[in-house]
């Protein structure tokens, strides 16, 4: 198939090879060890312009114009976090404090970030996104999905959605965050805002619409009417889904064929067959449990019904104040009891799955030469070593970015 260049230097399209690599995972199980990961051993990969060309065995690999020594260590492809809230002013360290001293979570606190992302600038809402995709750059994401909600007016979620829509293609409408302050008597105005005017203003930039389904913000009949109204203006649905309580997010999410149901922490055995009997990815996000000293989603029993799982940051400032997909990894394995196979797969091929591309989180000819190097001789160590900053090197689009 033909392709266009990315950049004109991809015009020149010239081809890397990166030799010595102890493990390689490209999430092809028809490759190496024949797991889902296909995981190859002494492996080499190479990259032409701005995609993989070849993977396999290093005495193998062909040559190329440029050279990569590996030096022993792992490269996996490059994370896919399929859920992140970056554009945004302010912080809240004050509820994180309150809430380390006994304080629980509501979704409340939604309302101070947007008084501050109202009252921002599209120059510092622009800073603030840069630098944070900055940070999750370095930590070894290539693809990010990220959305509004923080604006919840018809000029302030559009504007967000645009200073997004210059960073990713992953944009989603999240004007049904909560009902904003200035509709509290109103919540059916509101929704009527949500699915009609700022519905029109926002749709020309989101592939995605979401809304947080949940007491204290969108019930299951007000969710169902913001989600379908975005399907008829070309936007594909997600939820936000069970994440304070159990609730009919998921079920909603399943009935209308969303990528994802985010979080999933209170989940029934009916959301679970649900689940398991859809396309629906169930998106978990460690680090939202981490940060409000919740109870963690049950990893282990929607991966034992056979659901497709990934697993990403949800980075807010509010309730997941991280843009590390390392970090939620070393949470899933410890704390979720998932293997750390299985959260390599999430993190990557998992949140392609969410946002249903398969041309990201793999590393296989033809897919995006989207990959990071580790300063370690396998993937296992991001679970076996938290902390600790082993991304060492990582490829966008073949260009190297750290
Ligand atoms: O995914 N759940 C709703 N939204 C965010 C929290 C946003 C906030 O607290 O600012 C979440 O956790
Ligand atoms: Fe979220």
């Amino acid at each position: 198939p033909t392709r266009s260049p990315a950049t004109p230097e991809d015009a020149m399209s010239s081809t890397t090879v990166i030799t010595n690599i102890a493990s390689l995972v490209t999430n092809d199980p028809s490759l190496g060890d024949g797991s889902p990961l296909g995981l190859i051993r002494d492996a080499a990969v190479v990259v032409d312009g701005d995609r993989i060309a070849w993977t396999g065995a290093s005495d193998k690999a062909p040559a190329a114009d440029n050279r990569v020594d590996a030096g022993g260590r792992a490269v996996i492809p490059g994370f896919v976090d399929s859920h992140s809230h970056l554009v945004f002013a302010g912080d809240r360290t004050e509820e994180f404090n309150a809430r380390m001293s006994g304080r629980g979570y509501t979704a409340g606190g939604i309302r101070t970030t947007v008084a501050a992302t109202r009252a921002a600038d599209d120059a510092a809402l622009e800073r603030n996104l840069t630098h944070y995709l900055a940070e999750a750059l370095r930590q070894g994401t290539t693809t990010f999905e990220t959305k509004s909600g923080y604006g919840l007016t018809v000029e302030d979620e559009a504007r967000a959605l645009r200073i997004a829509a210059a960073h990713t293609d992953e944009v989603t409408y999240l004007g049904a965050h909560i009902v904003p302050p200035d509709h509290a008597d109103d919540p059916a105005g509101y929704v009527a805002l949500v699915t009609g005017e700022m519905l029109d203003a926002c749709a020309p930039y989101a592939r995605w619409v979401d809304v947080f389904c949940e007491k204290g913000a969108f019930d299951g009949d007000q969710a169902r009417a913001i989600l379908t109204a975005g399907k008829a203006k070309g936007l594909h649905p997600r939820v936000h889904a069970n994440q304070l309580s159990y609730g009919p997010g998921v079920q909603l999410a399943v009935e209308l064929d969303a990528a994802s149901a985010d979080h999933c922490t209170h989940l029934t055995d009916a959301d679970v067959d649900a689940l398991a009997n859809s396309r629906t990815v169930a998106t978990l996000l460690p680090g939202a449990e981490f940060s409000t000293r919740a109870e963690w989603p049950d990893a282990r029993r929607i991966l034992d019904a056979g659901v497709t799982v990934a697993l990403s940051t949800d980075c807010n400032p509010g309730s997941s104040f991280t843009s590390s997909v390392p970090f939620c990894i070393a949470l899933a394995v410890r704390d979720m009891r998932m293997t750390p196979d299985e959260a390599l797969w999430s993190a990557t091929a998992g949140g392609a799955a969410a946002l249903r591309r398969d041309d990201v989180g793999r590393l296989t000819p033809g897919a995006f030469a989207d990959l990071a190097l580790l300063d370690a001789p396998s993937h296992v160590h991001l679970a076996y070593r938290p902390g600790v900053p082993l991304v060492s090197r990582v490829w966008r689009r073949g260009v190297p970015v750290r």
